[in-house]
């Protein structure tokens, strides 16, 4: 016989976090009947050895002992375990490895560039398991953002296809998941090109006037110094020559990642709006730092010689409205879905970078209004479109293709700001709800054809307040959207409310109260 204790990890579970570390125990070990669940972990006895790797890859835990008269005794880190802590060990004491006791969300390339998402990398995991994934399945998260599902399939050894509209998180995705191929060789060359960095005076040479071709430099010299302007032409100019498309992603987003602290724009703000106080100078130092800090990070993760990543990741820039079209997925390809949708009013996701969107040529002002606009949620809205989404959803109070109870609570929010003396943002809020929840309906509509039948599919929601005339209304976005799935051919399976996290709600003052997950299943 065997006797298994399987521990949680060291730092305090919330309350969902405990649920889901329980499903996923028990979906991806159903024959374990007889267990204890201790305030540690979960006990139990079995007759046969357990699948090893299974046990390593689940989330919420942090270790797991066995024991057995043959085997003797045995004590295995989870991979979690291992990926949260390896960072401040040197290679050499690799086999001393203890389990965090604090949360760490910014382990290997997760740390690359900070993105406003949903999600942490432990959710996205703990997805995998509760859904039973096994190895050659295929997630999808088709608003992938910064990409952490991406990067949590590939250590977890799943393929993963992952969209976004937004051409910087596309950056941030495919940098995130191809550095951590980068072997000790290929982190050092990187190092090395920037290695003089600060000893040159390379920069003070740059004449801006002579990129114009290639970035809006007049726009960007309202936005940056000139001379934080000039250190970043020069260090772009290192990064095209390499003749490695990963070293230049790489190197890419540690520059993306410094560019609104170094600008005029106001880095506490999601939104550009100029700052009050003066950027630092120091571009140059940072930037190599993080890179050299990054670099050696991972060299010790080529040495930790624990992950094998031999899944396929791909990546598309594209639209979940047109998913389909965008990525040329096959119907029934997909075993699991795992997103976290942009809030009704979304947060600003493309302003937030947009510096870098200009930097690295992915927009200019021509463009810029045009990608905003093409964002799910966002709530830039001509008085001529919100009129015409208006008089559509007046068409449709009776009959829509949205839940009923959707377009009884827009008639409502339409009504009592239609006649009401409010300013322009409240009279566009049915409209843009509106218009939110279609979007919603039309990508929930490609993901039903994608995803095998069966299969899970897990959202992270948030819900939304809103006033309407003297009114304050409640969006349940969460259960909409749950709704709108059902419409489209996924059961309901069971919503788990968060707590939000602190950090979400720096820049969202009161719009936000609460988050669910959202658990699905494809009919
Ligand atoms: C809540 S964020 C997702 C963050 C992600 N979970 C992460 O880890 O970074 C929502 C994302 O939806 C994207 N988005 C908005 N409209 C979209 C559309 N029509 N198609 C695909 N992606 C879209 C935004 O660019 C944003 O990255």
């Amino acid at each position: 016989m065997f006797e298994y204790q399987v521990n949680f990890v060291k730092y305090k579970l919330r309350d969902y976090e405990k649920e889901l570390a329980i499903k996923e125990f028990e979906n991806q070990f159903p024959s374990v009947i007889n267990k204890t669940i201790t305030k540690e972990g979960i006990k139990f006895t079995t007759s046969k050895l357990m699948d090893e790797l299974k046990l390593k890859k689940l989330t919420f835990y942090s270790e797991f002992h066995y024991r057995n008269a043959q085997f003797g005794k045995s004590n295995i880190l989870t991979d979690q375990s291992v990926v949260e802590s390896y960072k401040t060990y040197e290679p050499s004491l690799f086999q001393d490895l203890k389990p965090n006791k604090s949360r760490e969300i910014r382990y290997l390339t997760h740390s690359l560039h900070e993105y406003k998402g949903r999600f942490y990398p432990q959710l996205a995991k703990s997805f995998m398991n509760y859904a039973g994934i096994k190895k050659g399945d295929t997630v999808l998260d088709p608003f992938c953002g910064s990409g952490t599902t991406l990067v949590e399939s590939f250590l977890f050894g799943a393929n993963a296809v992952g969209v976004d509209i937004n051409p910087i998180a596309y950056l941030m995705a495919k940098a995130k998941v191809q550095s951590l191929l980068l072997r000790q060789n290929d982190l050092k060359h990187i190092r090395k090109a920037f290695e003089n960095l600060n000893k040159k005076t390379g920069w003070e040479k740059i004449v801006i006037d002579n990129y114009n071709r290639i970035v809006d430099a007049n726009y960007l010299k309202n936005w940056f110094p000139e001379n934080t302007l000039k250190k970043i032409i020069f260090i772009q100019e290192i990064i095209k020559l390499f003749n490695n498309e990963t070293y230049k992603l790489f190197s890419k987003v540690i520059l993306s990642n410094l560019l609104r602290e170094y600008s005029y724009q106001d880095p506490s703000q999601l939104r550009i709006r100029r700052r009050r106080d003066t950027p630092p100078e120091n571009l140059i130092e940072v930037f190599k730092n993080n890179l050299n800090e990054q670099t050696e990070n991972l060299e010790k993760f080529q040495l930790l010689d624990r992950f094998k990543l031999t899944s396929n990741i791909q990546n598309y820039l594209g639209d979940i409205r047109t998913l389909i079209k965008s990525t040329n997925l096959k119907a029934n390809s997909i075993d699991l879905l795992i997103t976290s949708p942009p809030y009704a009013t979304a947060l600003p996701y493309v302003d937030t970078d947009r510096l870098s969107l200009f930097v690295f040529g992915f927009a200019d002002k021509s463009t810029f209004r045009e990608l905003e606009e093409s964002l799910i949620g966002n709530r830039e809205i001509t008085k001529s479109k919100r009129e015409k989404l208006d008089k559509e959803l007046e068409r449709n109070f009776e009959s829509s293709v949205l839940p009923i109870e959707i377009v009884q609570l827009l008639k409502k929010i339409y009504l009592l700001n239609k006649d009401a003396s409010v300013g322009f943002r409240r009279k566009n809020t049915a409209a843009l709800l509106y218009k939110y929840f279609l979007d919603m309906h039309y990508g929930i509509s490609q993901i039903s054809k994608v995803l095998k039948k069966n299969k899970f599919a897990f959202f992270v929601v948030g819900k939304n307040k809103t006033t309407a005339g003297s009114e304050k209304f409640d969006i349940p976005t969460d259960d909409f959207i749950g709704y709108i799935a059902e419409k489209n051919n996924f059961k309901f399976v069971e919503k788990i409310s968060m707590t939000v996290q602190k950090s979400y709600l720096i820049h969202s003052k009161n719009s936000i109260n609460a988050e669910s997950i959202l658990v699905l299943r494809r009919k």
